[in-house]
Protein backbone atom coordinates (compact mmCIF):
# COMPACT_ATOMS: atom_id res chain seq x y z
CA UNK A 1 0.00 0.00 0.00
CA UNK A 2 0.84 3.69 -0.73
CA UNK A 3 2.91 5.35 2.48
CA UNK A 4 1.04 8.57 3.24
CA UNK A 5 1.81 11.15 5.86
CA UNK A 6 -0.17 10.91 9.10
CA UNK A 7 -1.11 14.54 10.31
CA UNK A 8 -1.40 14.46 13.83
CA UNK A 9 -4.93 16.49 15.52
CA UNK A 10 -6.30 17.12 18.44
CA UNK A 11 -9.68 16.88 19.77
CA UNK A 12 -10.21 20.60 19.38
CA UNK A 13 -13.92 21.70 16.77
CA UNK A 14 -11.14 22.55 13.56
CA UNK A 15 -9.26 19.46 14.09
CA UNK A 16 -12.43 16.89 14.65
CA UNK A 17 -13.83 18.64 11.60
CA UNK A 18 -11.05 17.84 9.57
CA UNK A 19 -10.94 14.04 11.29
CA UNK A 20 -14.59 13.89 10.05
CA UNK A 21 -14.09 15.19 6.99
CA UNK A 22 -11.15 12.36 5.91
CA UNK A 23 -13.89 9.86 7.18
CA UNK A 24 -16.67 10.76 5.06
CA UNK A 25 -14.02 10.87 2.25
CA UNK A 26 -12.65 7.40 2.58
CA UNK A 27 -9.46 7.99 4.57
CA UNK A 28 -8.47 6.20 7.54
CA UNK A 29 -8.40 7.93 10.98
CA UNK A 30 -7.49 6.66 14.50
CA UNK A 31 -9.09 7.82 17.11
CA UNK A 32 -9.38 7.90 21.16
CA UNK A 33 -12.36 6.01 22.35
CA UNK A 34 -12.54 5.06 26.46
CA UNK A 35 -11.31 1.57 25.89
CA UNK A 36 -8.41 1.39 23.22
CA UNK A 37 -7.52 3.55 20.25
CA UNK A 38 -9.49 2.53 17.45
CA UNK A 39 -8.65 2.88 13.38
CA UNK A 40 -11.61 4.03 12.17
CA UNK A 41 -12.66 3.91 8.39
CA UNK A 42 -16.43 5.08 6.78
CA UNK A 43 -18.37 1.82 7.32
CA UNK A 44 -20.48 2.65 4.42
CA UNK A 45 -17.47 2.45 1.88
CA UNK A 46 -16.12 -1.05 0.99
CA UNK A 47 -12.94 0.47 0.06
CA UNK A 48 -12.52 2.18 3.34
CA UNK A 49 -12.92 -0.58 5.52
CA UNK A 50 -10.72 -2.80 2.99
CA UNK A 51 -8.16 -0.46 3.90
CA UNK A 52 -8.75 -1.33 7.75
CA UNK A 53 -7.53 -4.69 6.87
CA UNK A 54 -4.64 -3.47 4.97
CA UNK A 55 -3.30 -1.02 7.22
CA UNK A 56 -3.52 -3.54 10.20
CA UNK A 57 -1.64 -6.23 8.04
CA UNK A 58 -5.08 -8.62 8.85
CA UNK A 59 -4.65 -11.93 8.01
CA UNK A 60 -7.89 -12.73 7.66
CA UNK A 61 -11.42 -11.09 7.58
CA UNK A 62 -13.18 -10.61 11.23
CA UNK A 63 -16.39 -8.77 11.52
CA UNK A 64 -15.46 -5.49 12.82
CA UNK A 65 -17.40 -3.12 15.28
CA UNK A 66 -19.75 0.05 13.69
CA UNK A 67 -19.23 2.78 16.18
CA UNK A 68 -22.00 5.42 16.36
CA UNK A 69 -22.85 8.67 17.82
CA UNK A 70 -26.11 7.72 19.44
CA UNK A 71 -28.75 4.62 20.23
CA UNK A 72 -30.84 6.65 17.25
CA UNK A 73 -27.87 5.79 15.23
CA UNK A 74 -27.86 2.67 15.76
CA UNK A 75 -31.40 1.73 15.86
CA UNK A 76 -31.04 2.84 11.88
CA UNK A 77 -28.76 0.22 11.35
CA UNK A 78 -29.78 -2.86 13.27
CA UNK A 79 -33.59 -4.42 14.88
CA UNK A 80 -33.59 -3.28 18.05
CA UNK A 81 -34.99 -5.55 20.89
CA UNK A 82 -36.02 -5.67 23.95
CA UNK A 83 -32.73 -6.76 25.87
CA UNK A 84 -31.00 -4.45 23.99
CA UNK A 85 -33.43 -1.38 25.33
CA UNK A 86 -31.98 -1.97 29.04
CA UNK A 87 -28.49 -2.75 27.87
CA UNK A 88 -27.98 0.53 26.15
CA UNK A 89 -29.76 2.69 28.90
CA UNK A 90 -27.40 1.31 31.59
CA UNK A 91 -24.24 1.46 29.38
CA UNK A 92 -24.30 3.49 26.52
CA UNK A 93 -22.37 5.68 25.86
CA UNK A 94 -19.89 3.32 27.22
CA UNK A 95 -17.71 0.13 26.41
CA UNK A 96 -20.37 -1.84 25.98
CA UNK A 97 -20.81 -3.58 22.17
CA UNK A 98 -23.99 -5.15 21.16
CA UNK A 99 -24.28 -7.25 18.20
CA UNK A 100 -27.88 -7.47 16.69
CA UNK A 101 -29.50 -8.63 13.56
CA UNK A 102 -28.57 -6.12 10.65
CA UNK A 103 -31.36 -3.79 9.52
CA UNK A 104 -32.68 -3.77 4.85
CA UNK A 105 -31.23 -0.93 3.58
CA UNK A 106 -28.43 -0.23 6.89
CA UNK A 107 -26.34 0.09 3.93
CA UNK A 108 -23.03 -0.73 5.99
CA UNK A 109 -20.29 -2.87 3.67
CA UNK A 110 -20.21 -6.45 3.82
CA UNK A 111 -16.77 -6.25 4.83
CA UNK A 112 -17.65 -4.69 8.01
CA UNK A 113 -19.64 -8.24 9.14
CA UNK A 114 -17.77 -9.93 7.04
CA UNK A 115 -20.96 -11.29 5.45
CA UNK A 116 -22.70 -12.57 8.60
CA UNK A 117 -26.58 -11.30 8.86
CA UNK A 118 -25.69 -9.39 12.27
CA UNK A 119 -24.03 -6.12 12.98
CA UNK A 120 -21.77 -5.39 16.54
CA UNK A 121 -22.40 -1.71 17.56
CA UNK A 122 -21.18 0.50 19.89
CA UNK A 123 -21.38 4.23 20.95
CA UNK A 124 -18.65 5.02 22.98
CA UNK A 125 -18.68 7.06 25.70
CA UNK A 126 -15.14 9.36 24.91
CA UNK A 127 -16.21 12.85 24.64
CA UNK A 128 -14.17 12.62 21.70
CA UNK A 129 -15.15 9.98 20.29
CA UNK A 130 -18.58 10.96 20.00
CA UNK A 131 -17.93 14.38 18.87
CA UNK A 132 -16.17 12.92 15.71
CA UNK A 133 -19.10 10.23 15.32
CA UNK A 134 -21.53 13.46 15.45
CA UNK A 135 -19.54 15.40 12.90
CA UNK A 136 -19.29 12.27 10.48
CA UNK A 137 -22.71 11.47 10.68
CA UNK A 138 -22.44 7.88 9.06
CA UNK A 139 -21.11 4.45 10.93
CA UNK A 140 -17.27 4.35 11.31
CA UNK A 141 -16.01 0.69 11.60
CA UNK A 142 -12.91 0.36 13.76
CA UNK A 143 -10.91 -1.98 15.28
CA UNK A 144 -8.05 -1.48 18.22
CA UNK A 145 -5.65 0.99 16.38
CA UNK A 146 -2.55 -1.69 16.07
CA UNK A 147 -0.97 -3.72 13.52
CA UNK A 148 -2.02 -7.40 13.51
CA UNK A 149 -0.80 -9.26 16.32
CA UNK A 150 0.34 -6.36 18.04
CA UNK A 151 -0.90 -5.14 21.43
CA UNK A 152 -4.09 -2.86 21.39
CA UNK A 153 -2.81 0.65 21.98
CA UNK A 154 -4.13 3.19 24.54
CA UNK A 155 -2.13 6.31 23.57
CA UNK A 156 -1.65 8.07 20.29
CA UNK A 157 1.98 7.25 20.58
CA UNK A 158 1.79 3.96 20.49
CA UNK A 159 -0.93 4.42 17.13
CA UNK A 160 2.25 5.90 15.79
CA UNK A 161 4.53 3.36 16.52
CA UNK A 162 2.75 1.08 14.75
CA UNK A 163 0.43 2.66 11.70
CA UNK A 164 2.39 6.02 11.39
CA UNK A 165 2.47 6.35 7.52
CA UNK A 166 -0.47 3.63 6.56
CA UNK A 167 -3.43 6.02 8.30
CA UNK A 168 -4.35 9.74 6.76
CA UNK A 169 -4.48 10.64 10.66
CA UNK A 170 -4.63 10.63 14.36
CA UNK A 171 -6.99 12.28 16.92
CA UNK A 172 -4.36 12.52 20.19
CA UNK A 173 -6.37 12.94 23.17
CA UNK A 174 -4.29 11.19 25.67
CA UNK A 175 -4.09 8.14 27.15
CA UNK A 176 -7.45 5.74 26.82
CA UNK A 177 -9.27 5.68 30.51
CA UNK A 178 -10.75 1.50 30.32
CA UNK A 179 -7.06 0.50 28.90
CA UNK A 180 -9.60 -2.64 27.70
CA UNK A 181 -11.43 -3.56 24.81
CA UNK A 182 -15.39 -3.29 25.03
CA UNK A 183 -17.71 -5.90 26.28
CA UNK A 184 -19.55 -7.70 23.78
CA UNK A 185 -23.18 -9.21 24.16
CA UNK A 186 -24.69 -10.97 21.07
CA UNK A 187 -28.30 -10.69 20.95
CA UNK A 188 -29.17 -12.14 17.72
CA UNK A 189 -29.79 -15.61 19.34
CA UNK A 190 -32.57 -17.13 21.60
CA UNK A 191 -30.40 -16.19 24.56
CA UNK A 192 -28.04 -13.47 24.94
CA UNK A 193 -24.55 -14.24 25.28
CA UNK A 194 -21.26 -13.02 26.69
CA UNK A 195 -19.08 -13.01 23.16
CA UNK A 196 -16.07 -11.22 25.12
CA UNK A 197 -15.31 -9.81 28.57
CA UNK A 198 -14.31 -6.40 28.32
CA UNK A 199 -14.94 -2.68 30.05
CA UNK A 200 -18.52 -3.98 31.33
CA UNK A 201 -18.33 -6.50 34.67
CA UNK A 202 -20.91 -9.50 33.15
CA UNK A 203 -22.40 -9.00 36.59
CA UNK A 204 -23.35 -5.71 35.53
CA UNK A 205 -24.81 -6.59 32.46
CA UNK A 206 -26.81 -9.39 34.18
CA UNK A 207 -28.20 -7.36 36.64
CA UNK A 208 -29.21 -4.70 33.89
CA UNK A 209 -30.73 -7.31 32.02
CA UNK A 210 -32.28 -9.39 34.86
CA UNK A 211 -31.21 -12.73 33.71
CA UNK A 212 -27.87 -14.48 33.38
CA UNK A 213 -25.81 -14.31 30.06
CA UNK A 214 -24.96 -17.28 28.36
CA UNK A 215 -21.51 -18.14 28.10
CA UNK A 216 -19.54 -18.89 24.84
CA UNK A 217 -17.93 -22.07 25.06
CA UNK A 218 -14.48 -21.27 25.25
CA UNK A 219 -13.62 -23.79 22.28
CA UNK A 220 -15.89 -21.83 19.73
CA UNK A 221 -15.22 -19.20 17.14
CA UNK A 222 -16.39 -15.36 18.60
CA UNK A 223 -19.27 -15.86 16.04
CA UNK A 224 -19.84 -19.13 16.35
CA UNK A 225 -23.25 -20.35 18.58
CA UNK A 226 -26.85 -18.80 17.69
CA UNK A 227 -24.72 -16.11 15.12
CA UNK A 228 -25.07 -16.95 11.87
CA UNK A 229 -22.09 -19.58 11.49
CA UNK A 230 -23.31 -20.61 8.06
CA UNK A 231 -23.68 -17.25 6.60
CA UNK A 232 -19.73 -17.29 6.23
CA UNK A 233 -20.26 -19.44 2.94
CA UNK A 234 -22.38 -19.57 0.02
CA UNK A 235 -25.42 -21.98 -0.29
CA UNK A 236 -24.32 -22.95 -4.07
CA UNK A 237 -21.19 -24.89 -4.16
CA UNK A 238 -18.16 -23.33 -4.84
CA UNK A 239 -14.92 -23.86 -7.32
CA UNK A 240 -11.39 -22.00 -6.53
CA UNK A 241 -8.82 -20.72 -8.52
CA UNK A 242 -11.19 -21.22 -11.82
CA UNK A 243 -10.34 -19.45 -14.96
CA UNK A 244 -13.12 -20.22 -16.76
CA UNK A 245 -16.98 -21.59 -16.49
CA UNK A 246 -17.71 -25.19 -16.13
CA UNK A 247 -21.57 -26.75 -16.77
CA UNK A 248 -23.76 -23.85 -15.35
CA UNK A 249 -21.65 -22.35 -13.13
CA UNK A 250 -21.34 -18.45 -12.66
CA UNK A 251 -17.67 -17.21 -12.98
CA UNK A 252 -16.60 -14.40 -10.18
CA UNK A 253 -13.60 -12.72 -11.49
CA UNK A 254 -10.73 -10.80 -10.82
CA UNK A 255 -8.92 -9.10 -12.93
CA UNK A 256 -9.32 -8.37 -16.89
CA UNK A 257 -11.37 -11.80 -18.50
CA UNK A 258 -14.94 -12.72 -18.86
CA UNK A 259 -17.15 -13.82 -16.13
CA UNK A 260 -20.10 -12.48 -13.96
CA UNK A 261 -19.18 -10.26 -11.62
CA UNK A 262 -15.57 -9.12 -11.22
CA UNK A 263 -14.06 -8.23 -8.23
CA UNK A 264 -11.76 -6.31 -9.68
CA UNK A 265 -10.88 -5.56 -13.75
CA UNK A 266 -8.06 -3.71 -12.81
CA UNK A 267 -6.55 -7.00 -10.45
CA UNK A 268 -6.28 -4.56 -7.53
CA UNK A 269 -6.73 -6.98 -4.16
CA UNK A 270 -8.13 -3.91 -1.74
CA UNK A 271 -11.17 -3.13 -4.38
CA UNK A 272 -11.76 -6.78 -4.37
CA UNK A 273 -11.81 -7.16 -0.51
CA UNK A 274 -14.33 -4.20 -0.76
CA UNK A 275 -16.76 -5.69 -3.31
CA UNK A 276 -15.92 -9.66 -1.85
CA UNK A 277 -18.82 -10.62 0.07
CA UNK A 278 -21.59 -8.51 -1.28
CA UNK A 279 -20.56 -10.12 -4.81
CA UNK A 280 -20.66 -13.63 -3.12
CA UNK A 281 -24.36 -12.89 -1.56
CA UNK A 282 -25.29 -11.84 -5.34
CA UNK A 283 -24.01 -14.87 -7.20
CA UNK A 284 -25.22 -16.70 -4.13
CA UNK A 285 -28.73 -15.41 -4.68
CA UNK A 286 -28.57 -16.59 -8.98
CA UNK A 287 -29.06 -20.49 -7.51
CA UNK A 288 -26.00 -22.01 -9.47
CA UNK A 289 -22.39 -23.18 -8.58
CA UNK A 290 -19.79 -20.83 -8.18
CA UNK A 291 -16.48 -20.68 -9.91
CA UNK A 292 -13.89 -18.08 -8.83
CA UNK A 293 -10.77 -16.65 -10.40
CA UNK A 294 -7.19 -16.78 -8.64
CA UNK A 295 -6.78 -14.31 -6.77
CA UNK A 296 -3.20 -13.26 -6.03
CA UNK A 297 -1.16 -14.21 -2.43
CA UNK A 298 -0.55 -10.10 -1.88
CA UNK A 299 -1.78 -7.84 0.26
CA UNK A 300 -5.21 -8.48 1.22
CA UNK A 301 -4.89 -11.07 -1.42
CA UNK A 302 -4.46 -13.54 1.71
CA UNK A 303 -7.46 -12.40 3.29
CA UNK A 304 -9.40 -12.80 0.36
CA UNK A 305 -8.21 -16.54 -0.13
CA UNK A 306 -8.14 -17.29 3.75
CA UNK A 307 -12.15 -16.38 3.32
CA UNK A 308 -12.45 -18.49 -0.37
CA UNK A 309 -11.15 -21.19 1.46
CA UNK A 310 -13.51 -21.29 3.71
CA UNK A 311 -16.49 -20.65 1.26
CA UNK A 312 -15.44 -23.90 -0.76
CA UNK A 313 -14.51 -26.48 2.54
CA UNK A 314 -17.44 -29.05 2.78
CA UNK A 315 -19.92 -27.95 4.83
CA UNK A 316 -19.72 -30.08 7.44
CA UNK A 317 -15.79 -30.05 8.01
CA UNK A 318 -16.43 -27.11 11.18
CA UNK A 319 -13.73 -24.71 8.95
CA UNK A 320 -16.50 -22.26 8.10
CA UNK A 321 -16.21 -20.01 11.09
CA UNK A 322 -14.27 -16.98 12.05
CA UNK A 323 -10.64 -16.75 12.64
O1 LIG B 1 -13.33 -1.48 22.73
C1 LIG B 1 -13.49 -1.92 21.58
O2 LIG B 1 -14.42 -2.69 21.31
C2 LIG B 1 -12.48 -1.46 20.50
C3 LIG B 1 -12.69 0.03 20.31
C4 LIG B 1 -11.86 0.57 19.18
O3 LIG B 1 -14.06 0.32 20.12
N1 LIG B 1 -12.67 -2.19 19.28
C5 LIG B 1 -12.35 -3.51 19.13
O4 LIG B 1 -12.52 -4.01 17.86
O5 LIG B 1 -11.93 -4.18 20.04
P1 LIG B 1 -11.89 -5.39 17.39
O6 LIG B 1 -12.09 -5.41 15.89
O7 LIG B 1 -10.49 -5.56 17.86
O8 LIG B 1 -12.80 -6.47 18.02
C6 LIG B 1 -14.13 -6.61 17.59
C7 LIG B 1 -14.66 -7.97 17.97
C8 LIG B 1 -14.03 -9.06 17.14
O9 LIG B 1 -13.50 -10.05 17.98
C9 LIG B 1 -15.18 -9.59 16.32
O10 LIG B 1 -15.09 -10.97 16.06
C10 LIG B 1 -16.40 -9.21 17.14
O11 LIG B 1 -16.06 -7.99 17.71
N2 LIG B 1 -17.58 -9.01 16.28
C11 LIG B 1 -17.77 -8.00 15.41
N3 LIG B 1 -18.92 -8.16 14.73
C12 LIG B 1 -19.50 -9.29 15.21
C13 LIG B 1 -20.69 -9.99 14.91
N4 LIG B 1 -21.54 -9.57 13.99
N5 LIG B 1 -20.94 -11.11 15.62
C14 LIG B 1 -20.08 -11.54 16.56
N6 LIG B 1 -18.92 -10.94 16.87
C15 LIG B 1 -18.62 -9.83 16.20
MG1 LIG C 1 -8.28 -5.89 18.54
Amino acid sequence: MKPERTVSLGPSEADLDQAAALLRDGHLVAFPTETVYGLGGNALLGNAVAGIYAAKGRPSFNPLIAHVSSKEAAQDLVHWSGLAEPLADAFWPGPLTLVLPLKEGHGVSGLVTAGLDTLAVRVPGHPTARRLLEKVAAPVAAPSANPSGRISPTTAAHVMAGLDGRIAAVVDDGPCAVGLESTIVGLAGPDPMLLRPGGVATEEIEAALGMPLVQRNAADPLTAPGQMLSHYAPDAPVRLNASIRSGDEVLLGFGAMDCDLNLSPTGDVTEAAANLFEFLHRLDGRGRPIAIAPIPQHGLGLAINDRLRRAAAPRDSGVTGAS
